[in-house]
């Protein structure tokens, strides 16, 4: 955990900025992945009523609170404390099927029971795959499923890296042009499915959602997979999960 706790400083610097500024951000009248307007909407999910689910990286919680308000049972996780008061401020209380927590993924995953589905939407990128994706497969019950968008290519055009490498990227404060620098795992699909396939999940696919504006180069994917109902073992024979 080398470049990741200045990410969450940058976070919070993010989040006491849109704080300050009192913004108040309507719910979600339509899902997005990234990029408002563009690419699959809820969809994905399918059926989420009774679910156990995880948001990962849930920011100011508004996809936990519309999975919620489908009848999922959510926990939202967000490692910034700024973040996370933005969340509690904007759902006090009790939301039916919404809970909060403010924690580091990772070790929320290590010890949680697991989740029939883990989304991320845009941040699974801010956690060093090596230490995320050996606790994950473990955090899904077998047959449960990961879905998670992931930058591509960003403003300037540079596409994703196929080597597992952390690269700056910037983020710029809402109504200014103060920038930032944040460090994060901007992977090539060959890569992320590399990589799931390595710690045990299998990506049953990858859809591409580009801006609708042509001048703007920002491009991310957005990842499905999941955990098997049986493992391979190293033979090459399925075995049956048993526990995990
Ligand atoms: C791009 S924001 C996305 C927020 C939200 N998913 C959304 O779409 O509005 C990335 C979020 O990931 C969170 N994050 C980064 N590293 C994390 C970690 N190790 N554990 C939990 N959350 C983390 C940040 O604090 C930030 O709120």
């Amino acid at each position: 955990m080398t470049t990741e706790p200045s990410t969450i400083d940058t976070w919070n610097t993010y989040s006491n900025h849109q704080l300050a500024r009192g913004l108040q951000l309507p719910d979600l009248t339509r899902w997005d992945w990234g990029t408002p307007g563009a690419g699959p909407g809820i969809e994905p999910f399918g059926d989420v009523n009774g679910a156990r689910v995880l948001d990962l990286g849930s920011g100011l919680g508004r996809h936990a609170a519309h999975l919620a308000a489908l009848g999922a049972d959510v926990t939202a996780v967000d490692a910034s404390a700024a973040q996370h008061q933005r969340a509690v401020n904007r759902y006090p209380g009790h939301t039916s099927g919404l809970r909060l927590l403010c924690a580091d993924a990772v070790a929320h995953l290590r010890d949680a029971d697991p989740y029939d589905l883990i989304y991320s939407v845009c941040s699974m990128p801010y956690l060093d795959p090596g230490r995320l994706l050996p606790v994950l497969v473990n955090a899904l019950v077998p047959g449960g499923r990961l879905l998670f968008s992931a930058l591509h290519t960003n403003s300037t055009g540079t596409g994703p890296s196929s080597e597992l490498v952390v690269r700056p990227e910037i983020l710029r404060l809402p109504g200014t042009t103060e920038d930032h620098q944040v460090m994060m795992w901007t992977l090539a699909p060959e890569l992320w499915k590399d990589l799931l396939v390595q710690h045990g999940l299998s990506l049953e696919s990858v859809t591409t959602i580009d801006s609708p504006d042509p001048g703007n180069h920002v491009s991310y994917r957005l990842y499905a997979a999941r955990r098997p109902q049986k493992a391979s073992n190293r033979t090459g024979i399925d075995s049956t999960v048993v526990g995990g």
